[in-house]
């Protein structure tokens, strides 16, 4: 039986005490969840954001990282800034790092590779936009972008990962894709993980949906067999709604 996984995506959003702050009040909501629940806060936010989780169940993660361990890549951070910090998960390929930062889907896979060389859990996104669902291609892009991202890991690695499908048309849109949307790419998700990585893979890697999951709509979304969870943004910014959904 797999686990139930919400991680919330922060964006750029919350400076360090409004972090603490939205931490400790969501902290009481969220105890003795049955649930997983991670937050992804920004880099200047870690610190704080694994101090208030202390003594808790909830996890963090980092929103993004570079695929080299040091050198002069000015703004970048590497894996073992967030390891030995003490995070745990790291978001890679969300579609606005591929929007807007020119993320490929060879620098998601560089990427994924490195997370596991430091034991990092990657939440690996993907996602169609709203012209290739028009044009009919989402099954094949979604599992082109799942086989490139996980391209080299070994099975055992691929049961760790957790993929997270966002359509990028219902991102922030308040447009959510239906269950059956949702639940039919996750579906193809996992058939193409089975497909590479075998039955065991496929059974035991975590599939979310992410896009405009909110607390009227997270329960129904959850309960369809493939999805074992959802990537949050705005939803998750708010302690309350945000509980209610690690609660679905
Ligand atoms: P919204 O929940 O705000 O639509 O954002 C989804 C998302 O991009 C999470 O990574």
């Amino acid at each position: 039986m797999r686990k139930t996984v919400v991680a919330g995506n922060w964006k750029m959003n919350k400076t360090p005490a409004q972090t603490t702050e939205l931490i400790n009040e969501l902290k009481p909501l969220v105890a003795g969840s049955e649930n997983k629940c991670i937050v992804c806060v920004p880099y200047t936010n870690l610190a704080n954001a694994l101090e208030a989780v202390r003594g808790t169940e909830i996890e963090v993660g980092a929103q993004n990282m570079y695929f080299e361990e040091s050198g002069a890549y000015t703004g970048e951070i590497a894996p073992n800034m967030l390891t030995e910090m003490g995070v745990k998960y790291v978001i890679i390929g969300h579609s606005e790092r591929r929007q807007y930062f020119n993320e490929t889907d060879e620098t998601v896979n560089k990427k994924v590779l490195k997370a596991f060389e430091h034991d990092l859990i990657p939440i690996i996104c993907v996602g169609e936009s709203l012209e290739q669902r028009e044009q009919g291609i989402t099954f094949e892009l979604v599992a082109l972008q799942t086989k490139i991202a996980l391209l080299g890991l070994t099975a055992d690695q691929v049961k760790k990962c957790i993929i997270a499908y966002e359509p990028i048309w219902a991102i922030g849109t308040g447009k959510t894709a239906t269950s059956e949307q949702a639940q039919e790419v996750c579906a193809k998700i996992r058939e193409t993980v089975a497909s590479v990585y075998g039955n065991d893979a496929a059974e035991e890697i975590i599939i979310q949906y992410g896009g405009s999951v909110n607390a009227g709509n997270s329960a129904e979304l959850f309960a369809k067999s493939d999805i074992d969870g959802g990537l949050v943004g705005g939803a998750s910014l708010k302690a309350n709604d945000f509980s209610v959904i690690v609660n679905s």
